[in-house]
């Protein structure tokens, strides 16, 4: 018989001194994670597909299940009593906890339902979620009280909503799976020591965006297609998903890199992916299974954010190749600065 989640986090509190504050967070995330499952799984049964009729701060249109699950995570968390405040993809500005909950000594960023285009096709579709320590614990948080580097993260992860509801988890000492049993409701752990390996032969990037990349993503890619015959020697593989959370898990299973590089699309937009709810809670799980996450200039944990729902260029994955295309990076900044 597996470990359950509560029993994986007492066996954390005991042997690591997790708090245990930090773990009831987690609980409730799981909790929400639980309540979104059901909802997905029952999909037009349950009148949750379809659009919103409204635009988030990122002016993208709502889905109702974007709508469904910002509620859920926001209820779950707050009545947590772990929390002082909560950023979300899909509100404005840091949210406070109801004044008759009581406060926390740790802020949640997350991403309540990350590919939302894949609700309505019924592919797979996640949430993602960053903590990081509160700077005035147990004090109504501000949006300022979030801009920090992603190295301050003391937990994060995803839950993605796919053939399997999978919960997958990092306290900074490894990555850590678990899978909803349906039939009793529970998170059991089905892998430790989650790894990936430094090579790859798969690569994931939208190509449809090629003719707006900067130069050394153009190189870079063109260098896997050529395949045997090319530089590299051998051929790579190409999956796009469309939900950053499949992409992410395809590579903590079998390997690979995932790339959203900047373009010159929009020069205002770093980057499509948001830094504080889907690169960073990323790049912390990928490091911690010894991979590798970067802007392609540098490590994604080391940004310091400016604003909360900024955007980030990320490269990730497969520590040999996410180290080859930040080089090229470094390349072609070095030959244009002289
Ligand atoms: O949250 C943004 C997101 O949906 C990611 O999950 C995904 O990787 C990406 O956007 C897909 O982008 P595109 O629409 O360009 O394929
Ligand atoms: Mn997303």
């Amino acid at each position: 018989m597996s470990m359950s989640l509560h029993q994986y986090l007492a066996r954390e509190e005991s042997l690591h001194d997790l708090d245990p504050v930090l773990s009831r967070l987690i609980v409730s995330v799981s909790e929400a994670c639980k309540e979104i499952s059901f909802k997905v799984r029952n999909g037009a049964l349950a009148g949750v597909l379809g659009l919103a009729g409204t635009e988030n701060v990122q002016g993208e249109d709502q889905k109702k299940l974007d709508v469904i699950s910002n509620d859920i995570f926001v209820d779950a968390v707050a009545r947590s009593g772990s929390v002082c405040g909560m950023v979300s993809e899909e509100i404005d500005h840091v949210m406070s906890v109801p004044e008759e909950l009581p406060l926390g000594p740790y802020l949640i960023c997350f991403d309540p339902l990350d590919g939302s285009s894949n609700i309505d096709i019924n592919v797979s579709i996640g949430s993602i979620f960053s903590v990081l320590p509160a700077v005035r614990p147990k004090r109504v948080a501000a949006d300022e009280d979030f801009l920090m580097s992603g190295r301050n993260q003391v937990a994060a992860g995803y839950c993605m909503y796919g053939p399997q509801t999978q919960l997958v988890l990092t306290f900074g000492r490894g990555v850590v799976m678990f899978t909803l049993d349906p039939t009793t409701g529970t998170f059991l752990l089905t892998q430790e020591n989650v790894s990936v390996a430094r090579e790859a032969k798969e690569f994931a990037i939208n190509c449809s965006n090629m003719r707006h990349w900067e130069a050394p993503v153009k190189r870079y890619i063109a260098e896997l297609l050529e395949g045997k015959t090319g530089v590299r020697g051998k051929d790579f593989n190409m999956r796009w998903i469309a939900a950053m959370v499949a992409e992410v898990h395809r590579i903590l299973q079998r390997g690979g890199i995932f790339m959203y590089p900047r373009d010159h699309r929009d020069l205002s937009k770093p980057g499509k992916l948001r830094l504080m709810y889907e690169a960073n809670p990323m790049a912390m799980l990928m490091e911690n299974a010894g991979g590798a996450a970067t802007t392609g200039r540098m490590p994604i944990l080391d940004v310091v954010p400016q604003k909360i729902h900024e955007r980030v260029a990320v490269f990730l994955g497969a520590a040999d190749e996410v180290e080859l295309v930040t080089g090229y990076h470094r390349e072609a900044d070095a030959a244009e600065a002289k």
